[in-house]
């Protein structure tokens, strides 16, 4: 999609579509007005809006969607009238999932070019910058769709052009700077929702780290790829026992972005299970299509870190994927057998379908080995965290609550909601193992803890923040910026973080 900033009158846009906006009145029955920008409008509309208003057809609640005919009074075809609720109410996140909504009304209308108004420039403390991003953003995920594999579809209808109207001409270089950041954010949750999207039989590991290694190419990063010859060398038992069971050969996809020297360093890790059948512990054949998203937290980790490079932040940036298939066979992971993590630490597994935490803790270990200091990883870890949190949060588990809370900061500048969750040292004895230094599974009870728990055995003292994106990475329905299917969850959070370090630097 083409994406314009023009300095100027909102009415003499020409196109199809044309978004503004009205806010609800704060109280009692005085009813919103049309403001700035919406007002020009409704006066080209020979007072229109203001009926409706007066009507009560129009009422400006957050949500609200008016689509009317110009019937030629305007160079536009069709007007859209967002609610935007109370002015003190709107956030960023209100406004990427307003925009969303309204791009698709339009584009169900048939529009092809859309003209749209800074929503909310001003009101609630944020600056034309802020909403212009997110204006942006919201578009383009609220417009995403996986049609690789449909033919002949409706998907005739596409929205070709953005053209983002702002009145102030001062304020046009923030804006044109926003929209350049909102759609590096958004393309970011895009490669991300792709990579998901994508069946197993396809994404396989080899194909991953191929994407992986294209997508870096085209933003400079640097890719390496590790094959199995090279993984027995650094003794990564814990990656090579969950590929055991499969025929396509594990990868150790490393992306690195930003020149050597000090300051901080950010290691990203994500889980890369291209599919999880469970392995010898099967699991149950209801679902199971859905283990082709297993590798949710590793898409993440390749866009964000692209994305980074992209925005040109002067920070380090090591990603580190651990992808492999999880799958049984006769050579497959047992329950009972020990492994070797690359650490050295020894691991009994109870149970091979907690082959997750297996790969992170290899991945966890390669990435203090490059010296990152600061981890994040994002992984679609556990079943017991949809359990905990539903679809709405991720799970956070941390072994430092400063840094704990600059990950939950990046969340919130995302609009990705995240909650922070225990981690006494209580939790350690579940995972105590009789025979190895510890087992892969603590039973039932606290599920998400004890993976979590699990991995800080190999974070050492590096300040670490665990994200279990199982119940977030993908969406039942169609939501604001969210579409059926994958999320692209943790892209533009890591990449907020990332900002944010930089930006502190
Ligand atoms: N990939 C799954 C977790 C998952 C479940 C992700 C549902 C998305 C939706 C993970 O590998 C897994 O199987 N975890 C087990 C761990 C258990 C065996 C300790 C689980 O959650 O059941
Ligand atoms: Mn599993
Ligand atoms: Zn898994």
């Amino acid at each position: 999609m083409e994406i314009r900033v023009v300095a100027g009158d909102i009415t003499t846009f020409a196109g199809d579509g044309l978004v503004v906006n009205l806010f609800e009145a704060a109280r009692g029955p005085a009813k919103g007005t049309p403001q700035g920008a919406t007002a020009a409008v409704d006066a080209a509309l020979g007072g229109a809006l203001d009926r409706l208003i007066r009507a009560g057809e129009i009422t400006g609640k957050w949500g609200e969607q008016t689509l009317i005919h110009a019937l030629g009074r305007l160079r536009a075809e069709r007007v859209l009238v967002l609610g935007l609720g109370k002015p003190e109410e709107l956030t960023a996140d209100r406004v990427r999932a307003a925009a969303a909504e309204a791009a698709r009304t339009l584009r169900k209308s048939g529009a092809r070019r859309i003209g749209t108004l800074v929503h909310g420039a001003g009101a609630a403390g944020l600056s034309a910058g802020q909403s212009a991003q997110a204006v942006v953003e919201g578009t383009l995920l609220g417009l995403y769709r996986f049609t690789r594999y449909k033919t002949n579809d409706d998907h005739a209808k596409v929205v070709e052009r953005l053209t983002v109207v702002e009145r102030d001409a001062r304020r046009l270089g923030a804006v044109r700077e926003a929209v350049w950041r909102g759609r590096i954010l958004a393309e970011a949750a895009i490669a991300a929702r792709d990579l998901v999207n994508e069946p197993g039989n396809t994404l396989t590991p080899t194909e991953l780290a191929r994407r992986a290694r294209a997508m870096a190419r085209a933003a400079r990063v640097r890719c390496e790829v590790l094959g199995p010859p090279a993984l027995r060398r650094l003794g990564a038992g814990g990656l090579l026992c969950v590929a055991r069971g499969s025929q396509e050969p594990p990868r150790l996809i490393v992306l690195t972005y930003g020149g050597r020297g000090g300051g901080p360093h950010l290691g990203l890790v994500g889980k890369g299970v291209t599919f999880d059948s469970g392995g010898i512990s099967i699991k149950p054949a209801e679902n199971m299509e859905a283990m082709k998203g297993d590798m949710a937290g590793a898409a993440a980790a390749i866009a964000a870190t692209c994305a980074i490079a992209r925005l040109r932040l002067p920070i380090r940036v090591t990603a580190v994927v651990p992808a492999t298939e999880n799958l049984p066979s006769g050579t497959a992971l047992k329950p009972g057998d020990i492994l070797r993590a690359m650490s050295g630490k020894s691991i009994e597994v109870i149970n091979t379908d907690a082959e997750g935490r297996l790969i992170l803790a290899d991945a966890l270990t390669y990435a203090r080995r490059r010296q990152v200091t600061h981890l994040v990883d994002a992984a679609t870890l556990t079943g017991a965290c949809v359990v905990a949190l539903g679809t709405v949060n991720s799970g956070a588990f941390a072994n430092n609550q400063t840094w704990l809370e600059t990950v939950l900061a990046a969340g919130r500048a995302a609009g990705e909601k995240i909650w922070p969750m225990p981690m006494d040292a209580e939790y350690d004895e579940l995972i105590k193992s009789d025979i190895a230094e510890i087992k892969n599974t603590g039973g039932r009870k606290g599920g998400a803890v004890t993976a979590a728990k699990f991995l800080q055995h190999f974070v050492g003292e590096t300040p670490w923040v665990h994200l279990d994106i199982a119940g977030t990475s993908d969406s039942d329905k169609e939501k604001g910026y969210l579409t059926k299917g994958a999320t692209g969850v943790m892209a533009r959070t890591f990449v907020a973080l990332a900002m944010d370090m930089a930006a502190k630097k």
